[in-house]
């Protein structure tokens, strides 16, 4: 037996599996999610894909034992999914399912035809779909249902993400495959521009923090002002320091670029983010993910953001809890506390950018390319401070 460490639907689950035992069979028999079906149980028809690392795989040929590591996602775990929900609408609409045994692997592969591809034609859709068999509907609904919600979002303004967002290549759920050349040459539809890693806001699942921290800041305007200020991207893109948008961002989808300086090391975090916003509580909650090439680093974060009204109702306490994971180079130097202290500064300057904005003080458009975060100086007045603070501790004994 093996010991294996896997997150399952943003669930930690640590099991003990038989090399043999295959992905499916650990899902269906161990965690009681049945919603991937078995049909030849050879690769071949499908109906066990899934999503490992937010690639679709097979998961009747992936033994669960080489997974340790990796994030799996079920059709269970795409309940709230932002595109599994229309694609569900979609293929109830058009009678895209009969018996229904093909639709969890077919709403998974369909998922990733809609985040992938830049226009909805048929040729593409049947090509991309055509490692998932149905033997029910003879698939023109299944088409037209996942034509249908490919052509209603990019009319909404939301892009294809190219690769979805993917970086490596190997075995699935190893999480050790080869990076690079091959990656680069995947497929990417001819009239889509040069790749950006950005991931979708769609693309991002909800996941497990490695760490979260809360941190609050006062800002000098009543609620109701700041609630709508968060409600535009781009005034709030120019207030976070070392941010640009790489597209015109849409009220839930926002992709983008935050750059970092750490002593010699720079690193440019692109990525998306999805965003949600409840006006009854003033509250939000902002999801994303990001890489940084040079570095081959990645994070995923997550800020939830509750608004306070206090001082009368004039100004606001911006209650803030901010979840974050760090994989790669960066993740080697990047302690808790330092995390923690620069994005305590990074709030800060936020506030006050925020601040001028909603005074109209600062300039309504941002003219010239967000500087970079120096996380250089950020420590260096980080390590100051608490070097004060251990000689005042010093002083007073
Ligand atoms: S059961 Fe996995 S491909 Fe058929
Ligand atoms: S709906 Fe029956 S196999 Fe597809």
């Amino acid at each position: 037996m093996t010991e294996i460490g896997i997150e399952v639907n943003a669930r930690a689950v640590k099991a003990w599996v038989e090399p043999r035992t295959h992905l499916a069979d650990f899902l269906r028999d161990h965690l009681n999610l049945t919603g991937t079906h078995l049909g030849c149980e050879h690769g071949v028809c499908g109906a066990c894909t899934l999503l490992i690392d937010g690639m679709p795989a097979r998961s009747c040929i992936t033994f669960a034992a080489a997974c340790d590591g990796a994030h799996v996602t079920t059709i269970e775990g795409l309940d709230d999914d932002e595109i599994a929900t229309e694609l569900r609408s979609a293929f109830t609409r058009e009678h895209a399912l009969q018996c229904g045994y093909c639709t969890p692997g077919m709403l998974i592969s369909a998922r990733d035809l809609v985040l992938r591809l830049d226009a909805a034609n048929e040729r593409d859709i049947r090509l991309g779909l055509a490692g998932n068999l149905c033997r029910c509907t003879g698939y023109v609904g299944i088409v037209r249902a996942v034509r249908s919600v490919i052509e209603d979002r990019r009319k909404r303004g939301i892009r294809p993400v190219l690769s979805a967002g993917r970086e490596q290549l190997g075995p699935v759920g190893s999480g050790n495959g080869a990076r690079g050349s091959r990656a680069q040459v995947s497929s990417r539809p001819a009239n889509v521009e040069a790749p950006e890693r950005a991931s979708s806001a769609a693309a991002i699942p909800d996941f497990v923090a490695d760490k979260i921290f809360e941190q609050h800041v006062t800002i000098a305007a009543p609620p109701a002002e700041v609630f709508a200020m968060f409600g535009d991207i781009k005034q709030i893109a120019a207030c976070l320091p070392g941010a640009s948008l790489t597209a015109e961002p849409t009220p839930e989808h926002v992709e983008g670029l935050i750059e970092v300086r750490l002593g010699p090391i720079s690193a440019g975090f692109r990525g998306s983010a999805r965003i949600g916003r409840d006006a009854s509580t003033m509250s939000g909650r902002i999801v994303g993910t990001g890489n940084d090439q040079r570095s081959r680093s990645s994070t995923q974060g997550e800020i939830r953001y509750h608004l306070v009204p206090i001082e009368q109702g004039a100004a606001t306490r911006v209650e803030l809890s901010i979840g974050y994971s760090l994989q790669g180079m960066l993740a080697q130097i990047a302690r808790e506390g330092l995390v923690r202290d620069l994005a305590s500064r990074l709030t800060a300057e936020f506030a006050r950018n925020l601040e001028r904005r909603l005074s109209g003080t600062a300039e309504s458009q941002r003219t010239r390319p967000a500087s970079p975060v120096d996380g250089g100086a950020l420590l260096f007045d980080v390590l100051r401070g608490r070097v004060r603070a251990i000689l005042r501790g010093l002083l007073r004994r």
